[in-house]
């Protein structure tokens, strides 16, 4: 882990102690500031707060809006829900997962660009098939539209 990300994991768990805030909006600070939430943060979040582990383990997987892993700069998330679904939703991830080179479906370029990501749903089954781009949803999803869409982001 990054020394900086190690000073920004010590002052968020202050803050927390100070205001005695909920686990949830420590997670959601640290999803926030370090785009993702490390083990190792939970582990000493866990100690210094005296919140079991488990139940800050288990809050980081509950949520999609939480990561474990570190994501690239844009964060691809396509619906893998019942109506997306049906509406060939998991087509456009092995799609994504070719034109963008990952080895599998899911993961992070190596430029460290974009980060896709399977997740339930979104929410938002009548414009299925549905694909989120940082906090972009895109509707009635294609794979010609997800390519133009694509080359927004290539540029940012
Ligand atoms: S199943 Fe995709 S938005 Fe609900």
């Amino acid at each position: 882990m990054k020394s900086n990300n190690r000073s920004s994991i010590n002052t968020l768990i202050k803050k927390h102690q100070e205001g005695g805030r909920s686990p949830l909006a420590l997670l959601q600070d640290m999803q926030r500031t370090l785009g993702y939430i490390p083990k190792e943060a939970l582990k000493q979040a866990s100690a210094v707060l005296q919140i079991p582990l488990s139940k800050l383990f288990s809050l980081a997987t509950f949520y999609n809006s939480f990561s474990m892993v570190q994501t690239g700069k844009h964060l691809i998330s396509v619906c893998h829900g019942t109506a997306c679904h049906v509406k060939n939703g998991s087509a456009l991830t092995k799609m994504l997962g070719r034109e963008l080179g990952l080895q599998q479906d899911e993961g992070t370029t190596a430029d460290a660009r974009f980060t896709v990501k399977k997740v339930r749903c979104l929410g938002c089954c009548s414009i299925a098939p549905v694909v989120k781009i940082n906090d972009t949803v895109y509707a009635h999803m294609t794979q010609r539209k997800i390519n133009s869409v694509l080359k927004k982001y290539q540029k940012k």
